[in-house]
């Protein structure tokens, strides 16, 4: 999901204006209360002594003005709208702020990072996330939202484990409003449609026993005992052939998992360890662009990442004051980055790339322009037929799951427009460091690439001969906390026949 900072400065009016309508509303009680002391006051005298009170004429007088004209006055005091500026404010606002769909997108987003980084419910209701500045909890009455939108989405899964964390502190003694009946209810269900028919038994008891009427409860009760003597039952004269379809339904679910699996393993830094005698073939030096003028007496500090396919990292490569200028060139034009609908052939955007992104042309800023000669300078590729510097900015939650930068055989249309052939090859610059997650992984091979602020990766998507190379699949991460910013530069093919001629081999 995407947060803008827009949000928190509109809560910041808000906040002021509310603060305006609460000062407004004391006055007002403040007059009120004035009123009732004087009126206290004058019952006070005139009940004592009404003959006396009465027989005094100017008493006379002000009691009658009082409950003749002034009475109006009070009434219409008490009836007085403060809220106006508030309430007008607060509708002007409003359309602004996050919608249903934008609240359950960002309880959808923790849900996926629980999953990806492993992380246990508990640890992330009490906020223990590894880089976190301001640490924040989640309240029994969170926990039991998040596994109400769990719940909706059918996900049976979540919505026990956040049932069960919003009972847990509710048992701990928290003081909630959250009610013990309503998320026994709901995990109850959870558990039953996980197929844990024992312990849906057990929960719909101790519901029964906080609320020995509960309809639906005393319902499920006698069924599940009906479902259960069923089963005991069935389980007497169970197959042989059940047990195999229910073997290969596994092992389908298995296969199904792999690449996800490995992608959420690399993102959370448990990828496989490279052989030592390969590790050891990996090297840094200074490069010099193949000796490029401009880098001869100051070569650049080059890093291997990966031997195949080669990533290479070059550091210090970009400047922070550089970084400044790509990052406010492109805030006002960030927008929700898109994908191409295979199906429709239009750009949408889809839950897989979850970014916003912004294209920089070398003619808007010297400083674009020069970042692409430096490109040019140390890829040996002409960046005359590349696309314009393309910056992304991932906020929490912010991914790009598994894809390959080239077009495929299957998508010969992908790059028609441009005229300039297939993506050759990627530059991505680091432009930020991340507190926790935000790597960029190839789950084909294992490698995990850390983002490192004022650094860059440099991969080939293609071989010389122009056939893809699939071991270049990669991913960006969901960032777990902080912010990530790159920007990339994606070359192409036309331009490179000499700088990098085929072979004569076609995987090669
Ligand atoms: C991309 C991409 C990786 C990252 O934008 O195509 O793969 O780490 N980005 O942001
Ligand atoms: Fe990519």
């Amino acid at each position: 999901f995407i947060f803008s900072s827009l949000f928190l400065f509109l809560l910041k009016d808000l906040v002021i204006s509310l603060k305006d309508y609460i000062k407004a509303e004391e006055s007002k009680l403040e007059q009120i209360k004035k009123w009732a002391e004087k009126l206290d006051k004058l019952t006070d005298t005139a009940t004592k002594d009404p003959e006396g009170f009465l027989g005094h004429p100017v008493n006379a007088f002000k009691l009658m003005k009082r409950l003749n004209t002034e009475w109006g006055e009070l009434e219409s005091l008490v009836l007085k709208d403060m809220s106006d500026g508030f309430i007008s404010n607060m509708t002007i606002q409003r359309q602004f702020f996050p919608n249903d769909e934008d609240q359950t997108g960002a309880a959808k987003a923790l849900l996926r990072l629980q999953d990806t980084y492993n992380l246990d419910t508990d640890t992330l209701s009490r906020g223990n996330l590894p880089g976190v500045k301001h640490k924040s909890f989640l309240t029994a009455e969170d926990c039991f939202e998040l596994g109400k939108i769990a719940y909706t989405e059918a996900d049976y899964y979540h919505t026990e484990l956040w049932m069960e964390q919003a009972l847990k502190q509710l048992d701990e003694g928290e003081v909630s409003s959250a009610d013990k009946v309503y998320i026994l209810d709901y995990l109850s269900y959870a558990v039953y449609q996980q197929g844990d028919l024992s312990k849906a038994m057990m929960l719909t008891k101790r519901l029964l026993e906080l609320d020995p009427e509960h309809q639906r409860a005393n319902g499920n009760m006698k069924y599940f005992e009906y479902i259960m003597a069923k089963e005991k039952e069935a389980n007497k004269s169970s197959t042989d052939a059940e047990d195999q379809t229910e073997k290969e339904t596994e092992v389908k679910k298995k296969d199904y998992l792999p690449e996800r699996r490995k992608y959420e393993m690399l993102c959370r830094g448990e990828g496989l360890k490279m052989t030592p005698r390969r590790q050891k073939r990996l090297f840094c030096r200074y490069y010099d662009g193949n000796r490029n003028p401009r880098y001869i007496l100051g070569p650049v500090k080059q890093e291997d990442e990966w031997d195949k396919p080669r990533i290479v990292r070059f550091l210090d490569i970009i400047s922070d004051e550089e970084i400044e200028t790509v990052k406010e060139l492109a805030k006002p034009r960030l927008s929700r980055a898109t994908v191409h609908d295979p199906e429709t052939g239009k750009l949408t955007t889809a839950h897989y790339r979850v970014s916003k992104s912004a294209w920089l042309s070398g003619y808007e800023s010297p400083v674009v322009s020069r970042i692409n000669t430096r490109i040019q300078d140390l890829t040996g590729l002409d960046v005359s037929t590349a696309e314009e510097l393309q910056v992304a900015n991932y906020g929490v939650g912010g991914q790009y799951e598994p894809h390959f930068d080239f077009a495929r055989k299957d998508e010969p249309d992908a790059f028609k427009e441009l005229g300039t052939g297939n993506r050759i090859a990627t530059w991505l610059f680091y432009m930020s460091d991340v507190s926790a997650g935000g790597a960029t992984v190839f789950p084909e091979v294992g490698a995990s690439v850390w983002p490192k602020k004022g650094t860059a990766v440099f991969w080939y998507n293609l071989f010389p001969s122009g056939e893809g190379d699939y071991s270049t699949r990669h991913a960006a991460c969901p960032v777990l906390v902080g912010n990530k910013w790159v920007s990339n530069k994606w070359l192409h093919e036309r331009g490179q026949e000499f700088r990098r001629p085929c072979t004569l081999s076609e995987l090669e």
